[in-house]
């Protein structure tokens, strides 16, 4: 079960190989931009990004005054690029928070995240909570930034770079991993003091919560070593909330190596403060033996004390397999996190 799916991710990187350049034809895209946009929907979703309601005005970039900002305290990294978000909720809506760990969107909800390269706008992801369910799509900017028609296949090499713009196709496979298919929108992204725009405090106060946390501001725990909280909070949001938890739906579930923290470890109860050791990233890596070979030789996922010999942050760096060790995540990235894998390198030989 666990190999199978792992070649399900290998065959929609395949996939995404070969429609490489087809640049699926921008749907219902006017010859003069000028003229009105046809916003009748394609594969059920908006053909351009200018149907979706992000914009109050498209040609001055006017957000709507619904469209509140947020950005988590620390996010996947993506090769790079810079990133905005923004999320809809509809009017006297509230997120249903009654577990801390899985929250439940209302219906109507639309989050973005816009990416740039190099100061430009390059796609702008859509989730959509529909009667339908949650739907998927990429808009993808054109040099000029005057247009951003609907893509759906992908694109490789953006610019000339290793960037890629992933296939719809690619969103569930991250995505699964919460049951309600938001990601960065969470507990501990929100409410790390780091995060910015509609953050958990201002969630809460505003009554958008059905349950609000007994506390709005997190820090995660350290350890001797002085070096754990960064470390716990990148793998956290790199790893754990997607794919590496115990949702079954999520992709790296069946690994038993879950990296996500949860409520229960954030607030122990009792007024206990949280400590490294009882988080599932400590329990499920330290130590732990790895099903995966370094250099031909047994490893473990994290040895303590030595990174050099520890699985985990020679496949975060992993890139193509030219490691010899599978890359992490196995889509849609390129480049490795090289500041990012270094928090978790400095924290391992501290242990
Ligand atoms: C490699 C895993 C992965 C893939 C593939 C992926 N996402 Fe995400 N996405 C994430 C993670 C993790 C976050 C939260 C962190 C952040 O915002 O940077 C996220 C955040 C988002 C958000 C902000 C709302 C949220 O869930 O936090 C949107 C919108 C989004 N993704 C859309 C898409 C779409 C559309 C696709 C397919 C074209 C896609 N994503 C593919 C992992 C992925």
């Amino acid at each position: 079960m666990g190999s199978s799916t792992w070649l399900g991710v290998a065959g929609a990187i395949v996939v995404a190989g070969c429609s490489a350049g087809s640049a699926s034809a921008p749907a219902a895209l006017p010859a003069n931009p000028a003229a009105p946009l046809d916003c009748t929907p394609v594969d059920g979703l908006a053909p351009h990004l200018a149907c979706t309601g992000l914009y109050a005005d498209w040609a001055s970039k006017t957000l709507a005054p619904e469209s509140r900002a947020y950005a988590p305290a620390v996010s996947l990294w993506a090769d790079g690029a810079t990133k905005s978000r923004w999320i809809q909720l509809p009017p006297g809506s509230q997120i249903d928070t009654s577990d801390l760990d899985d929250w439940t969107f209302p219906l109507g909800t639309k989050i973005w995240k816009e990416f740039q390269l190099g100061g430009q706008r390059i796609e702008t992801r859509m989730l959509s909570k529909t009667d339908a369910g949650w739907t998927f799509a990429v808009y993808r900017w054109s040099a000029d930034e005057t247009s951003a028609p609907l893509l759906l296949m992908g694109e490789q090499g953006v610019n000339g770079t290793s960037y890629e713009v992933p296939p719809i196709n690619d969103c569930p496979v991250c995505h699964n991993g919460r049951k309600d298919k938001v990601l960065g929108f969470e507990l501990l992204g929100l409410g790390q003091a780091a995060a910015e725009g509609l953050n958990l405090a201002t969630l809460a106060r505003e009554g958008l919560l059905t349950n609000p946390p007994p506390s709005t501001t997190f820090a995660l725990p350290e350890d001797g070593t002085g070096k754990a909280a960064p470390a716990l909070a990148w793998l956290h949001a790199n790893c754990g909330n997607a794919c590496h938890n115990g949702n079954s739906t999520a992709l790296a579930s069946f690994t038993g190596l879950h990296m996500k923290v949860l409520a229960s470890q954030l607030m122990p109860g009792s007024g206990a403060a949280p400590t490294v050791a009882d988080l599932d990233t400590f329990r499920t890596a330290v130590n732990v033996p790895a099903h995966i070979q370094l250099q031909g030789q047994p490893c473990r996922r994290i040895a303590a004390g030595d990174s050099a010999n520890s699985l985990l942050p020679h496949m975060d760096m992993a890139r193509g397999g030219a490691a010899g060790v599978p890359q992490m995540p196995p889509l849609g990235t390129n480049v490795p996190d090289v500041a990012g894998v270094q928090l978790v390198k400095d924290w391992i030989d501290a242990l």
